[in-house]
């Protein structure tokens, strides 16, 4: 204890650092000296774009800035350009998205030339699954900051306008321009004329900051709340009974952006109901929202029970579909055949589906990575999904370029990500699950960007002592900025070593359903199979892995040329998806000549050891951070650690019952008793 007083002291007297709580996220920056803003504009947006650039400016001192909204050919939608002393867009909130851009560069350090900066999708949306009772599913950082008790009913505080706001110009300063209120599980009450009413309350605060307002809907309303027979999408009552929902909506939300659609998956309503087509019922409300400028977002996450290969469902059923849906009709797809895994390949639909539009879904809260226990930097994953060539129209048709209107004629572009954010004080639970909200944000504006400069800007941002004078900066950066970058861009890969290396998937503990712990035995009697581990990793004597080759699933089939043939044949599948593609034996030989059950324990083993060395990293770093964040998040690392331990021993000390080989001796022994791992639900602080 003493120590570590004597050690305090020490550095503070080289850094300056004050306790923080992490609520101010990556706007954290003040003036340092002034700036002249011209503008011959007026609005709120343009209002917000001018505080905002006196209050942080870092630029030159009494610098003049002329904010110019003048239509250019080169500046697409809410693009900018942008030089040190001029914003030019063609929209208002383009110069709110071009004062946050020239305000991050003051502050990053990143060269400011006359440069335009275009966004890769019209619609950059978050999804929220928040519950009107104030839960939020899958959500780890608190209650909803959008939904309170039901008791309080949906009355509206001055505080939840301030922090609507709040979070309403960290979207905008990111880049965010839409926002689904409510869970993609929707509560039959969303569309109600109470709760409508308290939508107009948060889309007012949003609208400024250029947030549009969308919502989930269950398929089922006009029987739900309109008293009809039916929700048949081609029964004319049914359709009136949208229009008329629609009109309403409009005349109290003019702006609202349309809607999120869970339909015939997991329990949900859908056309499918009444003998109809995902087209149907798509195409029906967006006929419905057309004349108001809305879109639908028709979800592709389907699974049947029974099937043979769930991987497989969304492209067999969507597929056939390619062509019939509406041109202001987006699917959204997961970026993942499964359920947004650890790692998985791509989902086949993109690229496949030409003359459609389709959206990517990333998830931002780590339901399958850790919650907000661990640091997994998100933004590694997603570059390697986004950055993916489907090879439908050549070299280069990238999952990016398909979905963004770079290939095809798309009318509206949108990428959607589901949202880690919730009444904790630092908005995210985990420090560094911030991160991944911010990534989403920049990537979402930008596909091509990578995750290295993401993490180096929200470093800097997040991070960098507000107080230090400019000599410092290079201590800093050498101490801090480069260890912790790198640490960041290795927890994705860490996370997949420890948890669900080689292509396995789908291994969680299944006690409460919390997708925490591992659990590959998970499977008890009377569930339907595609809920239990073994559907997926399928381990017996004979080996381990999801045969989909032709052979087996035929999933492979789904892709195209070269890829198709690449994951086939077991000599050139890449070994990272090994196991997702093939079923192999426990000796089967891998590349750096080890067998396969050997380069399993090592590769649990790994993941254990990397996130040991990221606890010493972080260590170090502390004369760099100031103590609240340093401290939560250290706490944060041990448990991390722990439950690496745990997935390591769960998972070879399982799988070793089929193996029946040794861990190889050189590799740290178990410490966990399978027995016990079995019977342990990990996510008691869920409780
Ligand atoms: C996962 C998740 C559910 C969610 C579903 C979805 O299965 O566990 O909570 O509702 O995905 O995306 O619809």
């Amino acid at each position: 204890m003493k120590k570590t007083l004597v050690f305090l002291i020490l550095i503070s007297t080289t850094f300056n650092l004050h306790a923080e709580d992490g609520h101010l996220l990556w706007l954290r920056a003040k003036s340092t000296g002034k700036v002249t803003i011209v503008c011959f504009s007026k609005s709120s947006t343009i209002a917000i774009a001018k505080q905002e650039l006196e209050q942080s400016w870092q630029g030159k001192n009494g610098a003049k800035l002329l904010l110019t909204i003048k239509k250019s050919k080169a500046i697409k939608g809410d693009g900018f350009k942008i030089s040190e002393n001029e914003i030019q867009a063609n929209t208002e909130l383009g110069i709110l998205y071009g004062a946050y851009e020239l305000l991050r560069r003051q502050q990053t350090g990143e060269a400011i030339q006359n440069e335009i900066c275009n966004p890769s999708y019209e619609r950059r949306i978050l999804n929220h699954w928040d519950n009107l009772d104030g839960s939020v599913e899958r959500g780890y950082a608190g209650k909803s900051i959008f939904w309170h008790d039901m008791e309080k009913g949906y009355a509206v505080t001055d505080n939840d306008r301030i922090l609507w706001k709040e979070y309403a110009r960290a979207n905008a300063s990111i880049g965010i321009n839409g926002a689904v209120l409510n869970n993609v599980n929707s509560s039959k009450l969303m569309l109600t004329t109470e709760c409508l009413q308290k939508v107009k309350a948060i889309s007012e605060v949003m609208r400024p900051y250029g947030i549009k307002t969308y919502l989930s809907v269950k398929f089922s309303s006009p029987t739900l709340i309109g008293g009809l027979k039916t929700s048949d999408p081609l029964n004319s009552e049914v359709i009136k009974w949208w229009k008329d929902k629609a009109k309403e909506i409009h005349k109290i939300i003019p702006d609202f952006g349309g809607f999120l659609i869970k339909a015939n998956s997991e329990g949900e309503p859908g056309p499918q109901d009444f003998g109809r087509t995902h087209a149907d019922g798509a195409n029906m409300l967006a006929d419905v929202v057309k004349p108001y400028g809305g879109i639908i977002m028709w979800r592709a996450f389907v699974y049947e029970i029974n099937s043979k290969d769930r991987a497989a469902q969304a492209y067999n059923e969507f597929m056939p579909l390619d062509g019939q849906f509406r041109d202001n009709v987006i699917i959204q797809v997961k970026n993942g055949p499964v359920d947004f895994q650890p790692r998985e390949p791509f989902n086949p639909l993109f690229g496949a589906m030409k003359k459609t539009s389709v959206m990517p879904e990333l998830q931002i809260t780590q339901e399958y990575l850790g919650h907000s226990e661990q640091l997994v930097y998100l933004a590694k994953m997603w570059e390697e999904f986004l950055k993916s060539d489907t090879h439908q129209e050549g070299v280069g048709s990238t999952v990016a370029r398909t979905t963004d209107a770079s290939i095809f004629p798309q009318k509206h572009t949108a990428i959607a990500g589901v949202a880690n954010i919730g009444l904790d004080t630092n908005w995210c639970g985990h420090h560094f699950a911030q991160s991944n909200w911010y990534a989403f944000g920049r990537m979402a504006w930008n596909n091509q960007i990578t995750s290295e400069k993401i993490a180096d800007e929200w470093l800097k941002l997040t991070f960098y002592p507000i107080e230090e004078k400019d000599s410092k900066v290079s201590d800093w950066k050498k101490n801090f900025l480069e260890p912790v970058k790198q640490l960041m861009l290795e927890s994705h890969e860490a996370a997949v070593n420890y948890s669900m290396p080689l292509g396995l998937h789908h291994i969680f503990a299944g006690l409460n359903n919390t997708h925490y712990g591992p659990g590959p035995w998970f499977g008890p009697k009377g569930i339907r199979s595609d809920w239990t581990a073994a559907y997926y990793h399928k381990a017996d004597a004979s080996g381990i892995g999801f045969d989909r080759t032709e052979k087996g699933s035929g999933a492979v089939n789904q892709y195209h040329e070269p890829l198709k043939s690449q994951f086939e044949n077991i000599e050139t599948c890449p070994e990272i998806y090994l196991l997702w593609f093939h079923h192999l034996p426990w000796d089967y030989k891998m590349k750096n000549e080890r067998i396969l059950w050997d380069e399993l324990c090592y590769t649990y083993d790994k993941g254990v050891k990397e996130v040991r060395e990221f606890q010493k990293i972080w260590d170090k770093a502390q004369p760099y951070i100031d103590e609240q964040r340093f401290f939560e998040v250290q706490s944060k690392l041990r448990r991390q650690s722990r439950d690496a331990q745990i997935w390591k021993d769960g998972c070879l000390l399982y799988f070793q019952q089929f193996s029946k080989r040794p861990i190889p001796f050189d590799i740290e022994r178990p410490v966990y008793n399978l027995d016990y791992l079995s019977k342990t639900d990990l996510t008691d602080y869920l409780k």
